[in-house]
């Protein structure tokens, strides 16, 4: 019988900074996917997850699009919901109090239809207690240049960047689209302007025809795809841009499993988020961030860091 020597085992160390903001763990809660923070306290433990990050919030509420808005595709979802939210005054008034009792960072995502409504976001939010960083949704059309999205020119992206950067002292995260030719151009561009993030991907356009009725599933037609579908782009979007920039790049795109998100952390992500998953099973990201534990235990890597892949 071999004598085997007992090794300790590691503690792994799986905290992370994103722009000057610590988090216990890089598993984050995406945008849109997690409602405004409270609906999956009885789901799943808040208090484990690295961060949440708050449904998309606009200056004024937004009913969002008609219905039907999702249909599932295989191995996807498409939603067109129309980022239908409450408007950030409710959300201060009437959410943000309830959300003080986490002990999780909370992020909250912005859109806007010009660059003013931006800037005028991110200085509502500076200074409210409880909010540790914005994220910066560049999808939207740009109302003032015929409804092109901001996410999709470089020029415009650098102009929202700036514009935040400009309203708070809050760190800044830029989610970026991947419906562009050169994902790396735009994350050049909004980087130089000062964010101190990038996270990626957006959901990819895309759409679906229901034969039987002989019309497009989703009344808008046109829809945002999301799920495991999407993973080999993202993860493709994330390599390059992890290595086009100096600041922290945050991956996300239909991430479901810990291996998902070991391969997004392999590509040099420092932070993972966890969207359309949580829909289907709420209690991912915790399963997700045990499963990361359990392999740098494994694997002896001492620092989430660590698990990075040279270029
Ligand atoms: C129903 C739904 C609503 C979403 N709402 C938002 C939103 O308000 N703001 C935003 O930046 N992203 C939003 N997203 C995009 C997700 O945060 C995420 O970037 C995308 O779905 C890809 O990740 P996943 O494949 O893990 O879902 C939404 C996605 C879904 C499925």
């Amino acid at each position: 019988m071999i004598n085997q020597k007992k090794s300790t085992p590691i503690s792994p160390d799986l905290s992370i900074s994103i722009g000057g903001l610590g988090l216990k763990n890089p598993v984050l809660l995406a945008s849109g996917t997690c409602g405004y923070g409270m609906e999956l306290d009885d789901l799943l433990d808040l208090d484990q997850i690295g961060g949440i990050i708050i449904k998309g919030l606009s200056i004024r509420p937004r009913p969002g699009n008609s219905p039907p808005r999702l249909v599932e595709t295989p191995c996807g979802l498409l939603n067109s919901i129309g980022l239908e939210n409450m408007g950030i005054e409710a959300f201060l008034r009437d959410k943000l109090p309830l959300l003080r009792n986490i002990k999780t960072p909370l992020i909250v995502n912005i859109l806007g239809n010009s660059v003013e409504e931006y800037f005028e976001m991110a200085r509502r939010l500076d200074g409210a207690e409880g909010i540790k960083a914005i994220e910066v949704n560049i999808s939207c059309p740009n109302v003032k240049a015929g409804g092109i999205a901001f996410g999709t020119d470089p020029e415009t992206a650098a102009s929202v960047t700036h514009a935040v950067k400009k309203a708070t002292g809050l760190p800044i995260i830029i989610k970026l689209t991947p419906n562009v030719t050169d994902i790396t151009e735009i994350a050049r561009k909004v980087a130089s302007a000062g964010a101190d993030a990038i996270s990626l991907i957006n959901t990819l356009l895309g759409m679906a025809i229901d034969i039987k009725f002989r019309r497009p599933a989703l009344a808008n037609v046109f829809g945002g795809l999301s799920g495991p579908a999407i993973k080999p782009v993202a993860l493709r979007m994330v390599w390059q841009v992890v290595r086009a920039v100096d600041i922290p790049v945050i991956g996300i795109g239909g991430i479901s499993t810990p291996d998902d998100a070991l391969e997004f952390l392999m590509a040099g992500a420092r932070a993972v988020e966890i969207g359309t998953a949580t829909l289907i099973r709420p209690s991912t990201a915790e399963e997700v961030l045990t499963g990361i534990r359990d392999y740098m235990k494994t694997n002896n890597v001492q620092n989430v860091k660590n698990l990075r892949l040279p270029a």
